[in-house]
């Protein structure tokens, strides 16, 4: 699969169902201009549903769980299976966010089991990373984000990357209004490619599309999009108000 323009919105805990309604609705109208840029919203779970209905005939706008199980079924209380999220005609699921890494300790063989399942019941994945801010400040953000990517990866083939796009999200720069520079953000998605170009080959590399997240928002967008190895942004913020996320789409 070749590189595409892509922008996500994560809403992570927020909205009630009658603010996603309107949200869907809104967004479902604004964007449909953008027919050549990929959209895709990861709504709550409890909202998923209404949300693959009212998308269900667009082509270029697509809905995305923000979790699964690592488990395919059974007595595990509170979760949601690939499977249950592949029979409402969900198409996508992030793996590897930090907020879960963080809060809920997911660990990487966790988040293998969890793209394996994904894989199985036809879910594509958006797979993300980033290093935190000590991290950097010591300069150790290539070598974290490297070892990232290889952990994870390592227990996938070549064929299986047209099924995943990576998310770049420097922990410092989600939810903190400080954004990664323009050439911070190349100088990283330039690495990550380079990288992918090791553990698998020049074609996959050329063809992953890597996204960027943390602080994007319809101000910084523009630039950060123009950036060669920048092929759009997962957002978390600003995606929950229709204009910004309009304006990030319309960045490109
Ligand atoms: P913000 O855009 O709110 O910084 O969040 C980014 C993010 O975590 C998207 O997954």
């Amino acid at each position: 699969m070749s590189r595409k323009k892509i922008v996500a919105g994560n809403w992570k805990m927020n909205t009630n169902l009658n603010e996603a309604i309107d949200l869907i609705n809104i967004l479902k109208t604004t964007t449909k201009q953008f027919s050549s840029i990929e959209k895709i919203i990861f709504p709550p779970f409890t909202f998923l549903n209404t949300a693959a209905e009212v998308l269900k005939s667009e082509t270029s706008f697509f809905v995305g769980a923000q979790n699964c199980s690592e488990h395919a079924k059974g007595a595990f209380t509170g979760e949601i299976s690939a499977e249950m999220l592949n029979s409402i005609a969900c198409k996508f699921v992030l793996v590897g966010h930090s907020e879960r890494r963080t809060y809920f300790k997911e660990t990487n063989e966790q988040l293998v089991s969890k793209i394996q399942h994904a894989f199985k019941n036809n879910l594509h994945v958006i797979f993300c990373f980033g290093e935190v801010l000590e991290e950097r400040k010591s300069e150790k953000h290539f070598d974290i984000v490297k070892q990232q990517l290889e952990n994870v990866l390592k227990n996938f083939s070549e064929k299986d990357l047209d099924k995943i796009y990576l998310a770049y999200e420097p922990v410092w720069a989600i939810g903190t209004g400080e954004t990664a520079t323009p050439q911070q953000a190349q100088e990283m998605h330039a690495y990550i490619r380079k990288v992918i170009g090791q553990i698998f080959s020049t074609k996959a590399a050329e063809n992953i599309s890597i996204l960027y997240g943390g602080s994007c928002n319809a101000q910084n967008a523009a630039e950060l999009f123009s950036c060669a190895d920048v092929d759009g942004g997962l957002i978390g913020g600003a995606s929950l108000k229709a204009d910004d996320f309009c304006k990030i789409i319309a960045s490109f």
